[in-house]
């Protein structure tokens, strides 16, 4: 069977090119939805479609969608909480989904739980209904990751959870996202960096930060206002497992950057990604440093499912 764009949409799969919504859906107007990033990667040895971490992306997902009060019913006739997809339910969904759309490559998963009642001018979110939808699309590379990146600390503050929701993938949080990105490629640099409120770093517009100093690998902490990322915890386990080092979770000034060994962003879309200049200063000698070297080359053998011994963080899938 050769490959084709299907999407599953209020329950069932369908073509791709039919999967629409109506230009009254609350989401479309408000960014009320969650959603993911996930990544299916294409191991040719094996012939598998090797998916990293599915479990915790559908984790969040259910975690955000809580926050948001948003329950996609299994049952369309049933609006209920009680009625919700499970996690199981998710990954059932997603497995059939890659088998149906049979790309034997790099793809990228994208679920989204959204408020798709066709109403505008009500923002009581347990009165709107939601539905569910996922894509898979074929997807190469983010950013360089061959290279050492050009960032710019952003112009943009990363907001306080105390205004919105930071941990989760909310897609009203998304425009801080990309007026950060956007201002940073206008002026000539790969990817942005923001601060929060506080003035101390957050994360890079679609990735977690980490910075090494004196063999120390630290990371702002959750508190941080940053992304719970995926990519973060699995940074912190391989870098306790294969270096031994116990990556440090706290605050990191601005200036701290600059005076970093190496620093290097992570991300389902940009794995990792080492920063060589940021704001115009270099960042020890403008290329990959040799820890995030180490890093990069495990990671993306955890990922393309190469260690056996990380296989329990990959959901393998038989394409056929
Ligand atoms: C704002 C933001 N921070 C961090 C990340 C990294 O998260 P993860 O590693 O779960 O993909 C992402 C990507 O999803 C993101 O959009």
């Amino acid at each position: 069977m050769g490959s084709q764009p299907w999407a599953f949409l209020s329950g069932k799969q369908i073509p791709l090119e039919e999967a629409k919504v109506g230009i009254m859906t609350h989401a479309l107007h408000y960014g009320t939805a969650v959603f993911e990033g996930i990544r299916g990667n294409w191991n040719d040895d094996s012939r598998k479609m090797v998916v990293f971490r599915l479990k915790e992306h559908y984790e969040r997902l259910i975690r955000g969608c809580n926050i948001l009060k948003i329950f996609p019913p299994k049952d369309l006739q049933m609006k209920d909480e009680i009625n919700t997809f499970s996690v199981d339910d998710y990954i059932e969904i997603t497995i059939s989904l890659l088998k149906k759309c049979g790309y034997l490559q790099d793809v990228y998963i994208r679920p989204l739980a959204f408020k798709s009642e066709e109403l505008v001018a009500n923002l009581k979110l347990h009165e709107l209904s939601s539905n569910f939808s996922l894509i898979i699309i074929p997807f190469g590379g983010y950013i360089d990751n061959d290279k050492a990146i050009n960032c710019q600390t952003s112009s943009w503050r990363r907001p306080n959870d105390s205004m919105m929701p930071t941990g989760v993938k909310l897609s009203g949080l998304y425009t801080n996202s990309i007026l950060a990105k956007t201002e940073a490629i206008l002026g000539g640099y790969d990817e942005a960096i923001l601060l929060n409120d506080e003035g101390t770093v957050s994360e890079g517009s679609g990735e977690n930060l980490f910075m090494i100093s004196g063999g120390e690998i630290i990371t702002p902490a959750e508190t941080d206002n940053c992304l719970l990322g995926i990519t973060r915890d699995s940074v912190i386990q391989i870098a306790r497992r294969e270096l031994g080092i116990e990556v440090k979770k706290r605050k990191i000034q601005r200036s701290e950057l600059y005076l970093a060994d190496e620093i290097f962003l992570t991300g389902t879309a940009a794995h990792i990604t080492s920063v060589g200049n940021l704001d115009n200063r270099k960042i020890g000698d403008g290329n990959k440093g040799e820890i995030t070297q180490k890093l990069q080359k495990i990671y993306f053998d955890v990922v393309t499912g190469k260690r056996e011994d990380y296989f329990d963080w990959c959901t393998q899938v038989e394409i056929n």
